[in-house]
């Protein structure tokens, strides 16, 4: 990272700086009130997640790490859906910040979305924050000790405004950084729409990243005019408004370009997707976590994954799952939203949802979990078995082709081959309770509501309809007839009957009859006895 116009030695980001506390008298920003209409989608372009999280959550928690005064988030397009991710991420506030809400009802552009949050700063009864940190929504790749660096250079050279910019190869759509022609300072940014070739030329962009004085802030914005090719308030006009007015306009520049990628397209989306997914992978990799190959490894923003956990390829983890130590997960595994506890092994090829697996269970290959199942302390749950809100008890195995749903099954339970709780009437979905010890032979059905008591044995092909006491049997099957022989007779019987046939298809044929091809050769109703 290199700085201008006075030239400093930069800060090594190191992880030590993720600690920092956030700044007391700083404030923040996040413009999010844009369609994003270069997204061609029906949904606001902040709340596209990058690694399963809404891009505007990238530029909220950076803001939370770093502000100490208050964050107030400006949204528009879709705004009830905008604040809800806020208020679900925040609670409204981040322990130490309130996270405020400000409406722009009309998008008139970035400068009249910051203006919006005005009453927020002035209604919250405390003092006007020192600094504002503003971050345009479309940015998660920005780091916090970015941030922190351009405050820092911001408060050293007490200016009124700060700029992140970087230089782009193609900087096409971004707006320019026009640096006057003696020294280096900066004099403008102007927008690409309104760019003349010569300033069109100019490879350094503004990232969309600002410290602004407090005293300077609302008093600019109130100046600002429309008078561009898109008839909007530029924010980024309060950067010439700073020097006519004879103050500081200081900037950090970027080493890396991508940091400061701005997401306008879903093409810019899927590259933001891809850096974020290495970070993370990075992260988790420094955190002790074996990965056979950490590019086909899949892992949301919000997974924990803890110590000596084995991920084989092609794993998505997705949500707010959370793995133990020592959990390894097999190939073209999908877990969403699970709680998995230590030492469990996933077998290739599951689907696990809205769950939770206890330590030392096994699931696996090919189980299908959905939402709200327990999987209790070395619980095993085999090869094609679905569950569904389905608690399976401490020990307990039902380890083969199985559909459990609405059932609560004790300890040390063996669900037999082929069992299936008949949960659903076709109107209402009922219960299955299977209580401790119990066995189930395989192909039963548990017709719910159903109750099997504890130590009672099943028979393999019962169909249980009636509430079992404890330490029963149950059988429920047409009694089995045997009949020695009867096979070896009946081929006898059978090779007659082809012998015949074929006797009476070679004399038609003699005689020029036809055998009529709709007729089958009559069986003989003769059968073994
Ligand atoms: C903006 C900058 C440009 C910079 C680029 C970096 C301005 C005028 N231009 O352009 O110099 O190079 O970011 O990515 O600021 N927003 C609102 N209300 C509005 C308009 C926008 O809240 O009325 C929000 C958007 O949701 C978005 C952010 O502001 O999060 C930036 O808006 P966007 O339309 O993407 O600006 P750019 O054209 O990219
Ligand atoms: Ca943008």
């Amino acid at each position: 990272m290199s700085r201008s116009p006075a030239q400093e030695p930069a800060i090594k980001p190191s992880p030590q700086n993720r600690g920092d506390r956030p700044v007391a008298g700083v404030a923040a920003v996040i413009m999010a009130a844009g369609l994003g209409k270069r997204m061609q989608s029906k949904h606001a372009k902040v709340l596209h997640p990058v690694a399963g999280r809404p891009m505007v959550l990238y530029s909220l928690e950076l803001a939370l790490r770093i502000a100490g005064h208050q964050v107030a988030v400006v949204v528009g397009h879709q705004a009830d859906q905008v604040s809800q991710v806020v208020k679900e991420a925040t609670g409204g506030s981040n322990g130490h910040v309130a996270v405020s809400i400000a409406e722009q009802r009309e998008l008139l552009g970035t400068g009249h979305a910051v203006l919006q949050t005005r009453p927020v700063f002035m209604e919250s009864g405390r003092s006007m924050p020192a600094q504002f940190i503003i971050l345009n929504g479309d940015t998660p790749l920005l780091r916090e000790a970015t941030l922190r660096e351009l405050l820092e250079v911001h408060r050293r050279q007490e200016a009124a405004v700060t700029i992140l910019t970087t230089v782009l190869e193609d900087p096409s759509g971004y707006g320019r950084v026009v640096r006057s022609s003696s020294g280096d300072a900066v004099s403008r940014i102007v927008e690409d729409r309104d760019a003349d070739a010569a300033v069109k030329a100019i490879r350094e962009i503004n990232v969309g990243t600002y410290v602004v004085e407090g005293d300077f802030l609302f008093s600019a914005l109130e100046g600002l005019q429309p008078t561009n090719a898109q008839g909007e308030f530029y924010l980024t006009d309060i950067v010439q408004a700073a020097v006519e007015g004879g103050r500081r306009v200081a900037a950090v520049t970027l080493d890396d370009p991508n940091e400061g990628l701005g997401v306008n397209t879903r093409r810019q989306l899927a590259e933001a997707e891809v850096v974020v997914r290495g970070q993370i992978r990075d992260r988790w990799l420094d955190a002790g976590v074996r990965m056979i190959d950490p590019s086909s490894t899949w892992i949301d923003a919000g997974v924990t994954i803890g110590r000596d956990c084995v991920l084989y390829p092609n794993v998505m983890l997705e949500g707010s799952t959370v793995l133990g130590e020592d959990a390894i997960v097999r190939s073209g595994t999908r877990i969403t939203d699970c709680i998995i506890g230590n030492r469990v092994e996933i077998l290739d090829h599951c689907v696990c949802r809205d769950s939770q697996i206890e330590d030392d269970a096994t699931l696996g290959p090919f189980a299908h979990l959905r939402p709200h199942v327990l999987v209790r302390k070395g619980a095993k749950i085999g090869n094609f078995v679905e569950a569904k809100k389905t608690e399976l008890g401490e020990g307990s195995k039902a380890n083969h082709l199985s559909y459990l749903g609405d059932a609560k099954i004790g300890k040390g339970v063996n669900i037999g081959a082929g069992t299936i709780t008949c949960n659903y009437d076709g109107v209402r979905k009922a219960e299955t309770v299977v209580e401790d010890g119990v066995f189930i032979g395989s192909d039963t059905q548990l017709v719910a509501p159903v109750t099997v008591g504890a130590g009672s044995v099943i028979a393999a092909g019962t169909t249980v309809t009636q509430n079992v006491p404890p330490d029963s049997l149950v059988i429920s099957r047409v009694m089995q007839v045997t009949r020695p022989g009867w096979a070896a007779k009946r081929r006898v019987l059978l090779a007659e009957g082809a012998q015949a046939a074929s006797n009476r298809t070679s004399s038609n044929a003699k005689t020029g009859k036809r055998a009529s091809p709709r007729r089958k050769p009559k069986r003989s109703k003769r059968r073994p006895r």
